[in-house]
């Protein structure tokens, strides 16, 4: 049976199972012709694969002739002048690539006299190749037994096996490339990569898949449960929530006040100054007049000696806009007691959330 470390997933279907399906239906249906399909130079494979990372096959067919035709090795590609080659690129956009393509070829031309490296591990470490590429050079050109993994193929194992993760995520990603390696037919890495891929392109489509020809569909947990439009799940969107905070830093000669943070949330422990939270941008004055309702002063008590211009922080689930106004107030009052009253001085020795740091050393 196929076991993921994940509990509840143990499928029907036996990796060998999997992948003789697979390969009987690229025999017997899969027509899709592409010009680096099948050969075995690890320079064309690279340089299709490169292409294919920035366009769709459509597209990338006209660019990839026209590569190979200019250049027919990895010697003239590294021979030639760069703004010919980012001329042949111009369109394909994301120019990094380019430049990766190019310090790659002068690598393997110069420094490994233009023999390609053969193993996955080598392959890995060229500029621009990731682990999706470098699994699709080994399988391809040396037959080695890595398993492609990408959005096309994590489409297909997720409604067929019905993994409830997200390919977005790293855990989500590593489950994906588990299964994907122990369903690869091992003997034939390259033949089954390329029947993934193509399968993922013509039949298990991101929309209107072909399901009633697809040789999964008694299988299919997507298929079956009428999930084909739910499965891949995506990512769940965070919703960053927008929060307005003013802090009044209520002085009485030396001393100021502070509260410490016990609601549950993550900056629990921490100290602040005294907090007024309004639902958008608020003019001064009526803030006062919160921060007056707040702690039960009436205005004649005290004077505003300043307002600072707006600090930010960005948290995994909120973005917060902070100001803070320092008070005087003239007289104590017993309607402060509830405050610790500390020495400004003694400020640093107290813990604070980053955002009242930040004020603190702007001063
Ligand atoms: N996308 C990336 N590599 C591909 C390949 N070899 N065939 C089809 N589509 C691809």
């Amino acid at each position: 049976m196929v076991q993921i470390n994940k509990p509840n997933h143990i499928f029907k279907l036996k990796p060998y199972q999997f992948s003789k399906k697979l390969l009987k239906w690229n025999r017997q249906y899969n027509d899709r012709q592409m010009p680096w399909k099948g050969i075995k130079d690890p320079y064309k494979i690279w340089l299709s694969e490169i292409i294919l990372q920035q366009t769709r096959v459509e597209q990338g067919l006209a660019y990839y002739n026209r590569f190979i035709q200019t250049y027919p090795t990895i010697d003239d590609l590294a021979k030639a002048p760069s703004e010919e080659v980012f001329k042949l690129w111009e369109g394909l956009g994301y120019y990094s690539r380019c430049r990766n393509l190019l310090v790659t070829a002068s690598y393997i031309s110069n420094e490994l006299n233009g023999a390609f490296p053969n193993t996955y591990p080598e392959i890995l470490k060229l500029k621009g190749v990731g682990p999706y590429t470098a699994a699709a050079i080994s399988s391809f050109a040396f037959d080695l037994p890595f398993a492609v993994v990408d959005g096309n193929v994590a489409r297909i194992l997720a409604r067929i096996f019905g993994l409830d993760v997200s390919f977005d995520t790293t855990g989500g990603k590593l489950i994906f490339q588990q299964l994907a390696q122990q369903l690869l037919d091992k003997k034939k890495p390259g033949e089954y990569n390329q029947a993934m891929m193509d399968f993922g392109a013509t039949i298990c489509k991101p929309a209107l898949p072909l399901c009633q020809q697809c040789p999964f569909k008694n299988e299919c947990f997507a298929f079956n449960n009428d999930l084909v439009d739910v499965f891949p799940l995506k990512k769940k969107k965070i919703v960053i929530k927008k929060r307005h905070f003013t802090y009044f830093l209520v002085n009485i000669g030396e001393k100021v006040a502070l509260v410490k943070r016990e609601k549950k949330d993550i900056w629990r422990h921490l100290f602040e100054f005294n907090l007024v939270e309004t639902k958008s941008n608020t003019p001064n004055n009526q803030l006062v007049k919160l921060f007056c309702q707040e702690c039960e002063l009436d205005e004649t008590t005290f004077e505003v000696l300043k307002c600072s211009p707006v600090f930010t922080q960005q948290l995994t689930h909120q973005h917060i806009s902070c100001r803070f106004m320092e008070i005087k107030v003239n007289k104590k009052l017993n309607k402060l007691k509830r405050f610790l009253w500390i020495n400004r001085k003694d400020l640093p020795q107290y813990p604070f959330p980053r955002i009242i740091n930040q004020y603190l050393e702007s001063l």
